[in-house]
C-alpha cells in the first residue's frame, strides 16, 4: 500500500465508523493552535481505545502521556460518569491545553491532570484502587518502567495498551540506533519475558503513517499490586 491508498482507507473507516465530534476536533484544533506535535492517536485508535475500555468494564484508567487529551477524552467517556480518568503528562504547557479540551468536552469532573515525569508521579499512585486499564503513550525510553508501574498499579485482569511499537517499521531492526526504537523493543521484550503480562501487538497503518499498538493483560502472577 502507498500512502495514499492507506490514508483513503484510513479516511474511510474514520467516515464509516467513528464519524466526527466537534469536540474532538476542537481538542485536535487547539493542540495544533498550541503548537503542540500532532502526534495524538488517530480517531480510529481513539475509538479502540473507548471500545476497550468499554469491553473490559474499566472504570478507572491510568494514561503515561497526555498531550492535549485527546485520547483521554475518548477514555473519559467510556468509563461513565462515575468512572475516573488519572493521567500523567510530564509538560506544564501541554497540560494546560489539555485541562482546556476536557473542559469543552465536559468530563473535567472525571479527569485528573497530574503534571510531573511519570516515573516520579507514578509512585505516589501507590495504595489507591488499582487500575483497570493502563494506555502507556509517553517516551519510548521509559516503556519499561511504565510497564512495571502498569503492573505494580494493577491487578489481574487489567488491561494495558502500548502505543507506537511499529515505528514505521524500525520495530524490527535489531540494529537499530534510535533510543525510542530501542526502548519499543525493550517494551516489547518485557511483554513476553515478563509472567505479569501476557500480550500480543498489532500494525497499523492510519494517518500517522505506518506503526502499531500492543495489547497486553496483566495476569495472576501480580497477586499483591501496589505494594
Ligand atoms: C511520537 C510519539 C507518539 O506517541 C506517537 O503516537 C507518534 C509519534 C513521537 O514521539 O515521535
Ligand atoms: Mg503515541
Amino acid at each position: 500500500p502507498t500512502p495514499e491508498s492507506w490514508r483513503r482507507v484510513d479516511a474511510y473507516l474514520t467516515d464509516t465508523l467513528v464519524g466526527h465530534d466537534p469536540v474532538l476536533d476542537d481538542a485536535v484544533h487547539s493542540q495544533q493552535e498550541a503548537g503542540l506535535p500532532a502526534i495524538e492517536v488517530a480517531p480510529v485508535s481513539g475509538k479502540l481505545l473507548n471500545l476497550l475500555v468499554r469491553i473490559s468494564g474499566a472504570q478507572r484508567v491510568l494514561e503515561i502521556g497526555t498531550l492535549g487529551a485527546y485520547s483521554t477524552i475518548w477514555m473519559a467517556r467510556a468509563v461513565g460518569a462515575d468512572g475516573r480518568v488519572v493521567t500523567v503528562e510530564a509538560e506544564e504547557r501541554n497540560a494546560v491545553v489539555a485541562r482546556t479540551n476536557l473542559e469543552r468536552a465536559g468530563v473535567s469532573d472525571r479527569v485528573e491532570i497530574r503534571i510531573g515525569r511519570a516515573a516520579d508521579v507514578l509512585p505516589s499512585l501507590v495504595g489507591a484502587e488499582p487500575f483497570d486499564l493502563v494506555f502507556i503513550d509517553a517516551d519510548k525510553e521509559s516503556n519499561t518502567i511504565y510497564l512495571d508501574w502498569a503492573a505494580r498499579l494493577g491487578r489481574p485482569g487489567t488491561v494495558v495498551v502500548l502505543d507506537n511499537i511499529g515505528r514505521g517499521g524500525e520495530v524490527a531492526n535489531p540494529a537499530t540506533t534510535s533510543a525510542q526504537v530501542i526502548g519499543t523493543q525493550r517494551g516489547l521484550e518485557m511483554l513476553r519475558r515478563d509472567a505479569r503480562f501476557d500480550a500480543t501487538a498489532l500494525q497499523t497503518l492510519d494517518r500517522k503513517g505506518w506503526d502499531g499498538v500492543a495489547i497486553a493483560l496483566v495476569t495472576d502472577h501480580v497477586t499483591d499490586a501496589a505494594s
